[in-house]
């Protein structure tokens, strides 16, 4: 435990920068360097954040109560499961995440009964996603399925093809599922090229432009508005437009779409 609490991670720091308290040394100075050097850089974790809960609350509306939540990240109320609950207290939630320390803090606060599980598994590593016997059992692949990859592809490289992980899992599932992608994005002011090449330098994190981002998507039909910043996706009711408050250069650096297979 020691060693993996000597450098910072992406699940801790983002943790820290949500302002929750699974976070170490390490985490913190990181996350104080993002806030302090490119203050408002926090926009990323906090937009994409909100927007992914709003995607679970859009796949149970949509009748969809069967979710695998690929870099679930450590827990942050309200947790997908939550959400999704407060539609169907039966619905089936498998959170996967290749960090041992999420997972550890997942199996503690997010696996609460059998309908809920937390895999350690590699989103590169689909097959043994797919063959985990929890995901098997708990997910029926007759039935319409979630997937979110919630700013995850984004630690995938090019030549790890990103496209074709999504792509493995479009072929599982059934018509009327769905698959939600959050993801970061160049953008184009100095601060913006800034927190890009911080994120990179740190966790080696892959900024794609709207084409290589849509591109994952493969034959999906895309739903609303497309891809679409982050703070833009499905706005809560009441939340201001972008005309009464513009976005920020870095709430412009992570968008989100949904896709449903038809
Ligand atoms: C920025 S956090 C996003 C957490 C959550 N999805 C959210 O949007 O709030 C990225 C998460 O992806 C996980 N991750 C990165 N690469 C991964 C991989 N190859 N397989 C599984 N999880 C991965 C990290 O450990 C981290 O928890």
């Amino acid at each position: 435990m020691r060693a993996m609490q000597s450098r910072p991670s992406v699940a801790r720091t983002y943790n820290y920068v949500l302002d929750g308290r699974d976070n170490y040394g390490p985490d913190k100075e990181l996350g104080d360097a993002f806030m302090s050097d490119l203050p408002g850089s926090e926009a990323l974790a906090i937009t994409n954040r909100s927007a992914m809960i709003r995607a679970a609350k859009a796949l149970a509306d949509a009748g969809v109560h069967q979710v695998i939540d690929m870099g679930c990240g450590l827990p942050a109320e309200p947790n997908v499961h939550q959400v999704i609950r407060e539609r169907d207290p039966q619905a089936r939630i498998v959170y996967v995440d290749n960090d041992p320390f999420v997972v550890a803090h997942g199996r503690a606060l997010l696996a609460i009964d059998d309908s809920i599980v937390v895999i350690e598994a590699d989103v590169r590593e689909p097959e043994k996603i797919f063959e985990n016997p929890a995901v098997q059992r708990l997910i029926n692949f007759d039935e319409p399925v979630g997937i979110l990859f919630s700013v995850v592809l984004s630690f995938v490289a090019d030549e790890e093809g990103p496209a074709g992980i999504v792509r493995f899992w479009t072929e599982k599932i059934p018509p009327r599922s769905v698959v939600y992608i959050s993801h970061f994005r160049p953008g184009v002011s100095r601060e913006a090229a800034a927190t890009e090449r911080k994120i990179q330098e740190a966790f080696g994190g892959r900024f794609r432009d709207d084409k290589g981002i849509l591109d994952c998507f493969g034959d999906l039909k895309l739903l609303d508005d497309g891809l679409t910043p982050c703070r833009q996706w499905h706005p809560e009711p009441g939340s201001p437009s972008v005309e009464e408050k513009p976005l920020t250069s870095w709430e412009e650096l992570v968008v989100a779409a949904i896709a449903e297979k038809g």
